[in-house]
C-alpha cells in the first residue's frame, strides 16, 4: 500500500497553511489515499526543541515519514525561509531519510517575493537528506486562502487549480514508482 506522509510546519494551528494541507488531503483521499499528518503544532514543543528521540510523539512522526513513499513538506515562509518548527522536525530525520521518496513541496508567504525560498532554503536540505525526486509543488500567498466562519478555508480558484495540477502530478510519480515495484494501482491505494 503506497503511503503519504505530511509534514506541516506551522506552529500555529489556526494558520492558512492549513487550508493547503486539508485541500491537499482531502484531493488525495478522493484518490484512495491515506495521509498521515505530521504537524510542528500538534508536537510536544520541549521534545521537538530538545531533539528528544526517545518521545513517543516523536517516534510515531518519524515512523510516518520513514514508512512514507512521498512526503509533501508544507510550511510558512517565516524571514525567507521555511520555518523553525520545520526545521525542528527535519532535524530529527536520519541521514538519507528522504532517499526514494517523492517530495512535493507546499508553501504559503504573505507575497510572491520570497517564492524562491523553497529553491535557496528547503532543497538543499531535502538533498541531504537523500530527496532526489523534489516536485514543483505550490507557492501559495496568503491572501489566496480565507478562513471560513466554521473554521474551514475558502481558496481562490488559481490555488485550486495549482494544488490540482501538483497533486496529480504526485500521483503520476506514485503510478511510476508502483509500476515500477510491480504494484497495481488498486494495491497501492488504500
Ligand atoms: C515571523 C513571521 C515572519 C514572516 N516572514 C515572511 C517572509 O519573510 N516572507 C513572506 O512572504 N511572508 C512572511 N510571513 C508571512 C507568512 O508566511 C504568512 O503570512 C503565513 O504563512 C500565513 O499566514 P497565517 O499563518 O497568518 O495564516 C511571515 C510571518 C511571520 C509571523
Amino acid at each position: 500500500m503506497t503511503k503519504i506522509a505530511l509534514i506541516a510546519g506551522s506552529p500555529a494551528n489556526g494558520s492558512r497553511l492549513f487550508g493547503l494541507v486539508q485541500y491537499a488531503t482531502d484531493r488525495l483521499a478522493l484518490a484512495g489515499y491515506d495521509v498521515d499528518l505530521v504537524s510542528a503544532a500538534d508536537l510536544p514543543a520541549e521534545d521537538l526543541l530538545r531533539a528528544d528521540f526517545g518521545s513517543p510523539a516523536i517516534q510515531q512522526a518519524l515512523a510516518s515519514v520513514e514508512q512514507a513513499d512521498a512526503v509533501i513538506i508544507a510550511s510558512p515562509v517565516f524571514k525567507a525561509s521555511y520555518s523553525g518548527a520545520l526545521k525542528t522536525i527535519l532535524d530529527l530525520v536520519p541521514q538519507k531519510g528522504f532517499q526514494g521518496k517523492v517530495i512535493l513541496p507546499l508553501f504559503i508567504g504573505g507575497t510572491i517575493a520570497h517564492l524562491l525560498a523553497v529553491d535557496y532554503a528547503l532543497k538543499p536540505v531535502v538533498s541531504a537528506l537523500g530527496g532526489t525526486n523534489i516536485l514543483g509543488g505550490v507557492f501559495a500567498v496568503d491572501g489566496w486562502i480565507t478562513r471560513t466562519e466554521h473554521g474551514g478555508y475558502d481558496l481562490s480558484e488559481q490555488l485550486a487549480e495549482r494544488l490540482d495540477a501538483s497533486i496529480a502530478e504526485l500521483i503520476q510519480e506514485l503510478d511510476h514508482y508502483a509500476a515500477a515495484s510491480g504494484r497495481s494501482r488498486q494495491e497501492q491505494a488504500v
